[in-house]
């Protein structure tokens, strides 16, 4: 049976509509038929999307600088949901080139295809170190080192609301003539955690990640010591909840085109939401955290020197290419603005290098 019909029937069986985010649950992550537990190819030009590390090599290459400086010999790192494991690769390239080598790179990957695939990426380009890579199912305990989330909290499943009458109700997913369809939720939402924006107009639709925040306090009890560094599209709350952005920030995507539209290709499309980033430093600072930075991708890569590998580049071809890709990566048009960097740290008190050309985490 194909995931779809399953998640109908699910719905069927249950005689009322489920939550938007049991419903991504289902899609992202159902075993085998999910979109991130599947066989499909998701990552790169062959795939539905492409993310920094695979756009260019020097976004692995900076965050190692940013490792590297905060990391002590007996460290590890410690990376969520890591793709095809290319970051992963480009972080123990640049280590090793450093001597800074962490003992362990823990890969904490919920997609069995993926981390054979992780596997398979490491071991090619790093044969020597693969043995150095452990995988996890579940959060270490006294984790102390680097912990890396690059696009893993945009694929975390997030509700979505809607306005109407004097509060916010959730948009949940019903089966009506075997067809999924939006569904208003009967009761008012309500979280204290997670403040929503007062005035805006009936039918404003937004999300809110409570999965996201539950992470994030987890995560806190699993560091004893060290950095956290979340790579994300999102914006601060004010941003998140402009009026102008009334149809919400849910995108999916499909060979490349997206769409708004979660009800079709299920299981065969990625769908994701923007962080709002004040509600992470939020339950970041509640859950013991503190903040250690805040900047968009561009500042972040600039502040680590991403443009000095363009300028040691002797052959003028390879210098092009890389160009091109530092573009793509810092560009407020590309992936410059639109994505941001939150760091939070636990007992490490260090002035992160990746904030020293800006840190706007006032706007938070
Ligand atoms: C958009 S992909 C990003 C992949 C990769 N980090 C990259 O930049 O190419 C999102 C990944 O996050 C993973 N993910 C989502 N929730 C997670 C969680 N709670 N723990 C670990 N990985 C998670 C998904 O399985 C998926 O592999």
């Amino acid at each position: 049976m194909n995931l779809e019909q399953i998640i109908k029937n699910i719905i069927i069986q249950k005689a009322e509509p489920i939550g938007f985010d049991e419903f991504m649950n289902l899609a992202l992550y159902y075993p085998a038929q999910g979109y991130y537990s599947g066989g499909v190819q998701k990552f790169g030009t062959k795939g539905d999307f492409i993310t920094a590390p695979e756009t260019s090599d020097l976004f692995g290459f900076c965050l190692a600088k940013q490792c590297a400086q905060v990391l002590s010999p007996t460290q590890n790192i410690l990376e969520f949901g890591a793709g095809s494991g290319v970051l992963a690769a480009q972080i123990l390239f640049e280590l090793g080139r450093f001597n800074k080598l962490p003992s362990t790179y823990y890969i904490l990957e919920l997609s069995a295809e993926l981390q054979h695939r992780q596997h398979h990426t490491i071991s090619k380009v790093l044969p020597e170190l693969i043995d150095r890579v452990v995988w996890l199912k579940t959060l270490p305990d006294n984790f102390s080192g680097v912990v890396i989330a690059n696009e893993v909290l945009d694929a975390m499943p997030a509700k979505r609301l809607i306005k109407h009458d004097k509060g916010f109700y959730e948009l949940g997913v019903d089966c009506q003539n075997n067809a999924l369809v939006w569904q208003m939720l009967k009761r008012p939402y309500r979280n204290k955690k997670l403040p929503l924006p007062t005035k805006v107009l009936q039918g404003y639709t937004t999300e809110v990640n409570e999965r996201a925040v539950a992470w994030v306090d987890a995560l806190s009890q699993s560091i004893e010591q060290g950095v956290v560094l979340l790579i994300d599209y999102g914006m601060g709350r004010d941003e998140y909840f402009h009026p102008q952005r009334d149809e919400g920030t849910l995108r999916c995507y499909y060979q490349h085109k997206a769409s708004d539209n979660p009800f079709e290709h299920v299981g065969a499309q990625d769908i994701t939401t923007s962080v709002n980033f004040s509600d992470i430093a939020d339950q970041a600072l509640a859950s013991g955290f503190a903040i250690a930075g805040y900047c968009t991708q561009a500042m972040f890569l600039i502040s680590l020197g991403i443009e000095q590998y363009l300028l040691n580049e002797k052959d003028e071809h390879r210098r092009i290419a890389l160009a091109q890709q530092v573009k793509q990566l810092v560009l407020p048009s590309a992936m410059g603005e639109s994505f941001k960097v939150l760091a939070l740290s636990k007992n490490a008190q260090v002035k992160l290098n990746g904030f020293q050309e800006q840190d706007l985490a006032y706007k938070l």
